[in-house]
């Protein structure tokens, strides 16, 4: 009998609006293990959404808030659990999250067009251009999200359901 390491069993990562937390959410209902969103228990812990939380204190602080809760999580959690497209730029976060089984989760930009569209919700994104934005910044973080990751599945097209099934044959 193998002996359960402690940890979630999957960490999925990538970029906005690639799906993380509802493909995160279908894997872990097939597996039977518990779900958790990184940016769901940072809004809890700060009592204010994320949006809020820019605003009030600036990026600098969300990103100290999520590096914590993500070090929590990261120990505590058992099942899945789905990363903020910011939360392995920073290197020590990213070094805990590569002792982990992690996916990335890939889209194209065709992709994100139709997901993060005016950028609603999502300070990094906020502007004129959020498209504009939203590839400088998968462009620059993608290095990352690779270094982080054991594996990656394409996640732009295929449905929830065989992205979910697809991940899962990669664990088992
Ligand atoms: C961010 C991504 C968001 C959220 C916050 C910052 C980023 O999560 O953590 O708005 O820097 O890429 P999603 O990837 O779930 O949109």
């Amino acid at each position: 009998v193998p002996t359960t390491p402690r940890g979630p069993r999957l960490v999925i990562i990538g970029p906005m609006g690639a799906g993380k937390t509802t493909i995160g959410r279908e894997v872990a209902r097939r597996l039977g293990v518990p779900f958790a969103d990184l940016d769901e228990l940072i809004i809890e812990a700060a009592g204010r959404s994320i949006p809020e939380i820019f605003a009030a204190q600036g990026e600098s602080a969300f990103r100290d808030l999520e590096a914590r809760v993500l070090a929590l999580a990261l120990e505590a959690h058992t099942g899945v659990l789905a990363l903020g497209g910011g939360a392995v730029v920073a290197e020590d976060s990213r070094a805990l999250v590569a002792a982990r089984p992690a996916v990335l989760l890939e889209i194209d930009e065709e992709t994100a067009r139709s997901r993060v569209g005016r950028g609603r919700g999502r300070p990094m994104l906020g502007g004129e251009d959020p498209l504009g934005r939203w590839r400088t910044l998968t462009d620059a973080r993608m290095p990352l999200y690779r270094e982080a990751a054991r594996w990656s599945i394409d996640a732009t097209d295929g449905g929830i359901d065989r992205i979910a099934r697809r991940i899962i044959e990669t664990l088992e």
